[in-house]
């Protein structure tokens, strides 16, 4: 077992799909097998967005039901709600203290969402709240309560990642040695998965192939990607096609060889290609999905192992917070 403490949040503002599966949380899966792996429900985080708590309810179970479904070894790892350590609204609000004003004015979200609001002609500030603008000072607090050596996270996070490791430096430049620096991995190795459009997979593109989605409704999307319009016979580019990008993900080094000979060779129509890729994903994913339905029937199961968790994380999360009241307050 490695040593070093690996964090990460997953926000339960969307249903999982199949880019967040290969990018993401197989990845994190695999490794919480051999680091003491913190993986939290970001629902605090969500706020900012959703303000509809039946919402926020549904996809934190769907997350922690895929997560479980998935494999997810829940004894080496810790898997939990954000919002039910306490730990966590406190530190973000002492954090606020050595935090600079202009370091929350120059994340990559805040700016994003004014220079939406001037090209629409609106008040730069208009629609943002709180949450949003000091959303890196929680994300701070959830790294540092756990004592997080490495954070894995897509490459839009990677800033704020750095702006942990920032305030961290700032805090102990004024309190001395109180937190690890923490350091982000960026998961670049899968590359970019793409949607049934072909552009990245992303729920802003409306173009998303859910993770657990029914079996019917999994077919229906795969039939329904894009493709371009060679016949049957043609010889087809494996590396441009959606298809086969995504089958790489789920089939074994011979099947991928022997799948890409079948696009080159010809001889092979767009039909049966999806057809395929249908049948190899449904393979993975079919076990999984059971066990995620069954989960969903019984959430009292779901929210004994976020409850088990939520013990676990509190009891480092109370050790941190008590060292840094006692370096800032003297408590
Ligand atoms: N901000 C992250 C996202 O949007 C979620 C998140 C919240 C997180 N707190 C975190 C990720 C701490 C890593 C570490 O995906």
């Amino acid at each position: 077992m490695n040593k070093e403490i690996v964090l990460t949040g997953i926000k339960p503002t969307g249903t999982p799909h199949l880019g967040n599966y290969v990018g993401a949380l197989k990845p994190l899966i695999e490794q919480s097998r051999n680091h003491k792996t913190y993986i939290f429900i970001a629902d605090l985080h969500a706020l900012n967005i959703i303000k509809d708590p039946q919402e926020i309810k549904r996809h934190t179970y769907e997350i922690a039901a895929i997560m479980m479904s998935l494999g997810l070894d829940v004894n080496n790892s810790v898997l939990f709600k954000q919002s039910d350590i306490v730990q966590v609204y406190q530190l973000a609000t002492l954090l606020m203290n050595v935090t600079p004003k202009g370091l929350m004015n120059r994340a990559h979200s805040y700016k994003a969402a004014i220079d939406k609001n001037i090209a629409a002609g609106l008040d730069e500030d208009a629609g943002i709240n709180m949450g949003l603008y000091t959303y890196p000072i929680l994300m701070a607090a959830d790294i540092l309560l756990y004592d997080t050596d490495v954070v894995p996270v897509g490459a839009d996070q990677k800033q704020h990642v750095e702006f942990a490791r920032d305030i961290a430096g700032y805090f102990n430049h004024i309190y001395g040695k109180t937190f690890k620096l923490p350091e982000s991995i960026i998961g670049e190795s899968t590359g970019i998965i793409p949607g049934l459009d072909g552009r990245k997979m992303s729920k802003s593109y409306d173009n998303i192939i859910p993770l657990l989605a029914p079996e019917a409704e999994l077919k229906k999307k795969i039939m329904r990607i894009i493709t371009d319009s060679k016949l049957p016979e043609e010889s087809k580019d494996p590396d441009t096609s959606t298809i086969f990008q995504l089958y790489k993900h789920f089939a074994s080094d011979v099947e991928i060889e022997e799948f890409r000979q079948q696009f080159l060779s010809g001889g092979m129509g767009y039909g049966t290609a999806k057809t395929i890729l249908f049948d190899k994903i449904n393979s993975v994913l079919s076990k999984p999905r059971a066990e995620y339905e069954r989960l969903m029937m019984n959430p009292s199961e779901i929210d004994k192992v976020l409850e088990t968790g939520a013990q676990k994380a509190r009891i480092v999360a109370e050790k941190t917070l008590a060292r840094v009241m006692k370096v800032m307050l003297g408590k």
